[in-house]
């Protein structure tokens, strides 16, 4: 017998369907709830409320899990490479050899951005923020695949701008790098795997393969499989909400390119490293700055803690926090920032502020760390968040699109004027 919720209003009873997903997870379903009670819900940043169910991602907040498609971000990020960890996410199951050579080939066939393309950089003022170059840029790809706008494809037509949206972004952002240096953009070369020839582009010269140390190009791979997706987080929900009114692919993304950016999201990579060097260079004393964060007068949050999901341990952050010991010990780099990053961590983790709210680092806290000595400057750590999102973002809208969700349009309880008679200019 399934499981009803009841609810009275009004002093009224009403059932409710419980619906049990995979993991056990309950929700009442109110997709009925006006129809019958006359009655909506109000959830302010929909800390309790469940947009859709779906079969992608799934985490335990309580117990710091984190599964792609059913398996373990730490598997994942240890054995598997970015561009199958991609083809999880969007088509649902670990490709076959044959089926990864497959998808390797028509991705590395689409990596060239159309040369107009250059004229939308050349436009950008040269110290504008890369989150904001990247969201136009891919909004901008509409432009060049006008057959992308029809929002019914047929599945074939789907699977091909999903490829050239998937083949295209690290171009883009590789461009929006060395465009940032006054350096000439470094054409792909698709003889090099996706992440390699990423690394090649951003960091390579003109002329060869600049030899980029095989541990940092594992190090991307991992940093890009932790940032694949993460079920419905503020910009997977941008991405979904603006696909359910059919606007095509390159729209959603940029929209979701736009949510990712801001701070209390993935532009908290680039803030925790602006944070961390703000306390270095004010002598790096943990303690006054893990009291500014409790200090509800003082504006100032310790940026990548705390999560709306996970009151754990982020399990993206502890592997993030090993890679980086091994990624700065392997390329010889002492990072001052790390030390204070792990002196914050230690005292937060001990301080009952942090503790009573179930604070913990999350991705976002040691990431940067990495970023820096793999080379990017810190405005463009947000768009590297954006690349290794892109297919959990391409996998979330296509199943809204098979889903075939409603567009997204939630109602709201009005507290302004009630009616009242307009009164003349003459008159007031
Ligand atoms: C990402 O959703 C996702 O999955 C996102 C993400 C993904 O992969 O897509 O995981 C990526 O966005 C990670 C989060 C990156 N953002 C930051 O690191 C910014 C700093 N963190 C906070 O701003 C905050 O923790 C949020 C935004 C992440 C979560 O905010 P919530 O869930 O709305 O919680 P809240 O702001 O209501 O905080 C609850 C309490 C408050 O105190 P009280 O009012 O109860 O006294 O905790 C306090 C907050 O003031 N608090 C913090 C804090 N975060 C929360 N206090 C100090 N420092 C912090 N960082």
């Amino acid at each position: 017998m399934s499981e009803k919720a009841s609810i009275s209003i009004n002093g009224k009873s009403h059932e409710l369907p419980v619906i049990t997903g995979t993991e056990n997870e309950q929700a009442i379903d109110i997709s009925k709830l006006r129809d019958v009670t006359g009655a909506v819900t109000l959830d302010p940043g929909f800390k309790n409320t469940g947009a859709t169910q779906s079969a992608i991602t799934f985490l335990d907040g309580e117990k710091g899990v984190l599964h792609y498609r059913g398996y373990p971000i730490e598997q994942l990020a240890e054995q598997s490479t970015f561009l199958e960890v991609a083809y999880l996410l969007i088509y649902g199951d670990l490709p076959a050899p044959d089926t990864l050579t497959d998808f390797r080939a028509k991705i590395s066939r689409h990596t060239l951005i159309h040369e107009d393309m250059k004229k939308f950089f050349d436009g950008f003022p040269s110290k504008s923020h890369p989150m904001g170059q990247l969201s136009c840029l891919v909004g901008a790809l509409s432009a060049f695949y006008p057959e992308s706008l029809d929002p019914n494809p047929s599945e074939e037509e789907e699977n091909l701008t999903i490829m050239k949206l998937l083949a295209k972004m690290p171009t883009i952002v590789s461009w929006i790098y060395k465009k940032s240096l006054g350096h000439p953009v470094i054409y792909p070369r698709n003889e090099l795997n996706y992440v390699h020839n990423f690394m090649n582009m951003t960091f390579g010269q003109i002329t060869e393969d600049t030899k980029i140390d095989p541990a940092v190009v594992r190090a991307m791979h991992k940093l890009l499989i932790l940032h694949a997706d993460h079920e419905q987080n503020c910009s997977a929900s941008t991405v979904r909400i603006v696909g359910s009114s059919n606007a095509n692919l390159y729209a959603s993304i940029s929209a979701g390119i736009s949510a990712l950016w801001g701070p209390l999201h993935g532009g908290a990579n680039q803030a925790v490293i602006e944070m961390l060097e703000n306390i270095r260079k004010d002598g790096g004393n943990s303690a006054k700055w893990i009291a500014k964060a409790k200090d509800k007068k003082d504006p100032f949050r310790l940026m990548g803690f705390g999560h709306r999901v996970y009151k754990n341990f982020d399990p993206r952050a502890k592997i993030i926090k090993q890679a980086c010991d091994d990624v700065l010990e392997k390329l010889g780099i002492d990072d001052p920032v790390l030390d204070i990053a792990k002196e914050l961590e230690e005292a937060a983790l001990k301080d009952q502020y942090f503790v009573d709210r179930k604070l913990y680092p999350n991705v976002d806290f040691y990431s940067g760390i990495i970023y820096r000595a793999l080379g990017f400057p810190t405005d463009m750590f947000t768009v590297l968040f954006a690349l290794g999102r892109l297919p959990g973002w391409i996998a979330q809208w296509k199943e809204m699109k098979a889903n075939k969700e409603p567009i997204g349009r939630p109602r709201q309880i009005y507290t302004g004027s009630t009616r009242r008679d307009y009164i003349p200019l003459d008159k007031r």
